[in-house]
């Protein structure tokens, strides 16, 4: 036997044994599947336009942290589309490239995370951030993944906030949790704390559950997951994942609304609400 048949027979009994425990972890997370009544609502067309409309008269400016990421490439997409904003700033580790002349106005800013007091110039002027910035123990390790989705995040937000930016729109996870025993979620829980003592005049958490996706880089043991989760939300299942494309519009239709509080979170299904709105 080679060693690819062989590799190939360990992978395929792997993946077996983890599409048995994401489907054991799935049943046992309906228990807990939120009973919260949903607080947003979509919205007529038209009242989206007239929104959006109002939004644009006021010249306002935004920054993205992300906008290559899975989420981030979306709502850059939706920003650019629904055209409310007269300048938008990518801040980055890297250049982008895009061929829609679309993207022409785009500005970019390259920085270094590790460094980031050095550029705080690159933060200044802005009156919306958003920031979708992520990474996985996986890729980054424990303290990596720490430096990004903790130290990367807050750094970014402080920064902003003493450049003039009055709100701030973050893309946690469903479960974040500043108390929980698992790092992923305290550490999610921890930037959501650590970015709301900055007092933004506005603060916008949104927790999506899984993000049904179809990713470029393929991860076979994720592909199975999204298989589970999408067969879960298509039984009615709406507070576990949701479709990525909705997060995107999830967080532009939000930006347009008055909240109620200085601070809020969006749950997952508030998320699958809104993101609904702006449909066309
Ligand atoms: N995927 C899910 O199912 C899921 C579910 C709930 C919540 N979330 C959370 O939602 C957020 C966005 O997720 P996603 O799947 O859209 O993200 P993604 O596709 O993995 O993109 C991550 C973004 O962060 C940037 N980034 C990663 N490591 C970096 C580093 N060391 N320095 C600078 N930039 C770095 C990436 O830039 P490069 O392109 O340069 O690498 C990219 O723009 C994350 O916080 C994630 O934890 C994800
Ligand atoms: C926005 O920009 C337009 C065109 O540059 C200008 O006419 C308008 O007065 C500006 N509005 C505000 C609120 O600054
Ligand atoms: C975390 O624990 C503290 C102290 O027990 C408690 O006051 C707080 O409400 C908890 N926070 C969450 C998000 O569970």
């Amino acid at each position: 036997m080679s060693v690819l048949t062989r590799l190939l027979a360990t992978l395929g009994k792997a993946t077996g044994i983890l599409t048995l425990l994401v489907a054991l972890a799935a049943v046992l997370l309906t228990y807990f599947e939120d009973a919260d009544p949903v607080k947003y609502t979509s919205m007529a067309a038209e009242d989206m336009k007239t929104l959006e409309e109002n939004f644009r008269q006021q010249n306002k400016s935004c920054f993205i942290l992300g906008a290559s990421g899975e989420t981030g490439k979306l709502l850059l997409q939706e920003l650019v589309e629904r055209n409310i904003f007269s300048k938008i700033t990518l801040i980055g580790r890297r250049l982008l490239t895009f061929e829609d002349k679309a993207y022409a106005n785009l500005v970019q800013e390259v920085v270094d995370f590790e460094k980031l007091d050095d550029y705080a110039a690159v933060f200044q002027g802005h009156d919306v951030g958003y920031c979708c910035l992520g990474t996985t123990r996986a890729k980054a390790g424990a303290d990596g993944f720490v430096r990004v989705d903790h130290d990367y995040v807050l750094k970014s937000a402080e920064l902003a906030k003493a450049g003039g930016c009055s709100q701030f729109h973050l893309e946690t996870s469903r479960g974040a949790n500043k108390n929980s025993s698992f790092l992923y979620l305290k550490v999610k829980g921890q930037v959501e704390a650590d970015v709301e003592a900055l007092d933004f005049d506005r603060y916008s958490v949104y927790r999506p559950g899984a993000l049904l996706v179809d990713r470029q880089e393929r991860r076979p043991a994720e592909w199975i997951a999204l298989k589970f989760f999408k067969a879960l939300a298509s039984v009615g299942s709406t507070s576990m994942s949701v479709p990525i494309q909705a997060v995107a519009k999830a967080m532009v239709s939000n930006t347009l609304l008055q909240p109620e509080k200085k601070s809020e979170i969006l749950e997952n299904k508030d998320i699958a609400a809104l993101g609904k709105s702006a449909k066309k």
